[in-house]
This record gives C-alpha cells, sequence and structure tokens, in this order.
C-alpha cells in the first residue's frame, strides 16, 4: 500500500512546555493531531482545574489560523492533591485525567507523589468517578538500574494498586518493555498503555554504540532490541489497549547535547510519519489508524475524529534543526534521517 486515509489521529501523551516553547510545539502538534494529551509538568506543576483551564489558554493562543485542535488537559498528582479535585475533574470539559510521576523519576517530577500508599484517598476517588490516571511507570530507587525499573515498579507499585483499586482507569505511559506489555494485556479493559515512536524505532543500540546519541535519550529509556519486538508486536496488532502518545518532549539543542543532558525526544514535527514508518516496517500499515485514531479516543470516552489524513510513501527528510527558543533550537528525532511516508492531505 503507498498510500493510507485514516480519520485524523490523536496524540494521547504530549509536552508541549510554556512561553516561547509554544510557539514551535502547538503549530507542530496541530498540523496532524486533533485532541493531545498536554502534560502538566510545567514549573511550577499544573496542579488544578483552574491552571489547567488558563494554562490551555495559553496553548490556544499559538493555534494557527484556521486549524482544529484542542488540547486535553491534565493535572499534576502531588502528595497534597485533594479528594476534591477530582470531582472537579470530572466536571470539567477541558481535563480529562491525572498524571502521577513517582517523585525524582524524570524531568520536572520533583513535586511528584513520594509514595504512592500515601495518595489512596484520592486514587479512592478516580476510581469511583471513572476518571484516568496516568501513570509515568517507574521506580526510582537509587540502587535500582535504570533498565530495570519499569519492570520493578509492575510488580512492587501497580500490582499492589490494582489489587486495591480493580476498576481503576489507567494508562501505563510510554512502555518499553515486554514486562509492560505482558501486564497490560493481563488486565481488564479499564487498563491501556501509550506506546512512543522512538520506543518502536530504536532501542538502546541507537543511543549507545558508537558513541552517546544524547537526542535518542529520554525517560523511560530505550531498551533492548528483543523487547523493541514486542511493542512492534503488540502496536500492530490492533488490541485496543495501546495506543498512541508520542511523549514528544522538547529541550533546547544545548540542554540535550550537554554533560548532564535531559531526557526527551523531540518528535512532535513528524510524529505521524514516524508510526507509519514503523507499522510498515512490521508490514501492517493498515493497523495505524486504530492504533492512531480509534482506541485513545474509545478509551477516554470522546467522540472518534471525523476529519481524516492522507499519507503517501513519499521520502521525506527530517531537518537537521528547528527554530527553537531565542538563542537555541531544537533538534527532532531522527534529525538528518529520510523517513518513507508523508503526509500529503489533511494534516495543515
Ligand atoms: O524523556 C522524558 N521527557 N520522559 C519524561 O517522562 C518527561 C519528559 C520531559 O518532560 O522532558
Ligand atoms: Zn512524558
Amino acid at each position: 500500500m503507498d498510500s493510507i486515509t485514516i480519520l485524523q489521529p490523536d496524540d494521547w501523551h504530549a509536552h508541549l512546555r510554556d512561553g516561547e516553547s509554544l510557539k514551535r510545539t502547538v503549530p507542530d502538534l496541530a498540523r496532524q493531531f486533533n485532541r493531545v494529551i498536554c502534560m502538566p509538568n510545567l514549573v511550577p506543576p499544573v496542579k488544578t482545574v483552574s491552571e489547567a483551564q488558563a494554562y490551555r489558554e495559553r496553548i490556544m493562543a499559538h493555534v494557527p489560523e484556521g486549524v482544529n485542535f484542542d488540547p486535553r488537559m491534565v493535572l499534576y498528582f502531588t502528595d497534597h492533591t485533594v479528594p476534591d479535585e477530582v470531582a472537579k475533574i470530572k466536571a470539567s470539559n477541558e481535563v480529562n485525567a491525572i498524571k502521577l510521576y513517582p517523585a525524582g523519576a524524570t524531568t520536572n517530577s520533583d513535586s511528584g507523589v513520594s509514595d504512592i500508599r500515601k495518595v489512596y484517598h484520592v486514587i479512592e476517588q478516580l476510581e469511583e468517578h471513572q476518571v484516568p490516571l496516568l501513570l509515568h511507570g517507574e521506580v526510582t530507587h537509587n540502587h535500582v538500574d535504570i533498565f530495570d525499573r519499569e519492570k520493578r515498579f509492575l510488580d512492587e507499585v501497580l500490582t499492589p494498586l490494582l489489587r486495591q483499586f480493580p476498576n481503576l482507569k489507567m494508562v501505563l505511559e510510554h512502555i518499553t518493555t515486554a514486562d509492560a506489555a505482558n501486564f497490560v494485556l493481563e488486565q481488564g479493559r479499564n487498563v491501556a498503555a501509550t506506546i512512543t515512536p522512538q520506543h518502536l524505532l530504536f532501542n538502546r543500540n541507537d543511543l549507545l554504540v558508537g558513541g552517546v546519541k544524547p537526542h535518542f535519550y529520554c525517560l523511560p529509556i530505550l531498551k533492548r532490541q528483543s523487547h523493541q519486538t514486542t511493542l512492534l508486536e503488540v502496536a500492530t496488532s490492533g488490541n485496543p489497549k495501546f495506543f498512541l502518545g508520542t511523549d514528544s518532549a522538547p529541550h533546547a539543542q544545548s540542554k540535550k547535547e550537554n554533560a548532564c543532558g535531559c531526557a526527551g525526544c523531540y518528535s512532535a514535527p513528524y510524529a505521524i510519519e514516524l508510526y507509519a514508518q514503523a507499522f510498515d516496517q512490521m508490514g501492517k500499515i493498515e493497523k495505524l489508524e486504530g492504533f492512531a485514531s480509534h482506541f485513545g479516543a474509545d478509551f477516554y470516552g470522546l467522540a472518534r475524529n471525523t476529519d481524516t489524513i492522507t499519507l503517501v510513501r513519499k521520502p521525506q527528510t527530517i531537518a537537521e534543526r528547528m527554530d527553537y527558543l531565542p538563542n537555541d533550537d531544537i533538534i527532532p528525532l531522527h534529525a538528518g534521517q529520510t523517513i518513507d511516508w508523508s503526509v500529503v492531505s489533511g494534516g495543515s
């Protein structure tokens, strides 16, 4: 198949940041996606429904003329989140979920939850109101190897959590291991997962062999090839528990090419084409639409989009760099490389 028309996709996990960054991130995402779940790990984090509404307005100010774009907001879970905030999320038209970062797990997660058992009284409300809990699924103890942190989270945090709250609606974000994929497969329909383009297209050799490649560094970190293979299998299987979430996470070039480089891959400008590349490599391009445009909306209980986009097999070269901050560019994921697919219509 050399051409595919699909319902407009949505991105169920992206970092847009704030201020100057929005000039770059909003048009890049809005070119292809309708709904985007906007991560709340700003400095300071987005903790209440009213803060989320104000952030949404700052985002909307950067949507290009004539483009339909519907940012979906998420609150940042802290040790101090009050149970009553959950009913406010449920009643809100703009906020769809709450995101739990274990404190210290990743970028701007210092205000995250220090011990999940401390917030079980809030999680009880999430289960009651069927508000999705979005999870960064890694333990943070110093003594746990970085490549084992997702698996340990499944065993030590998620298993007891789901035993306590069996009907909790939950998305295990940006899964990176066969262990996580199998865990999600074993649960009921209330448990789903997002998968990023970098975890489908790359593995830790791309990050580390022949020199450290900071633009492939993200969290959870890329794993070995056997995990990549399982992620490709589940993403392209047509199982509605797995859907698109780029985790596009912009950091300026100077913050990535640094002795202490930031975690995050900036995939937003070419995201749907990168996913098309991965699905096509598996001979499963016909499964892209479910993953990109149906399953996430269905899980969140939102209507599917009605517009379409068309992708064709037409090579394009990803930019080497893109404008970002006044004196600091951004390097997109897979910069300077040629991919096989291009959006020809629908995307604006
Ligand atoms: O690589 C990552 N970057 N992983 C995250 O969980 C956060 C993100 C960011 O905000 O930069
Ligand atoms: Zn993220």
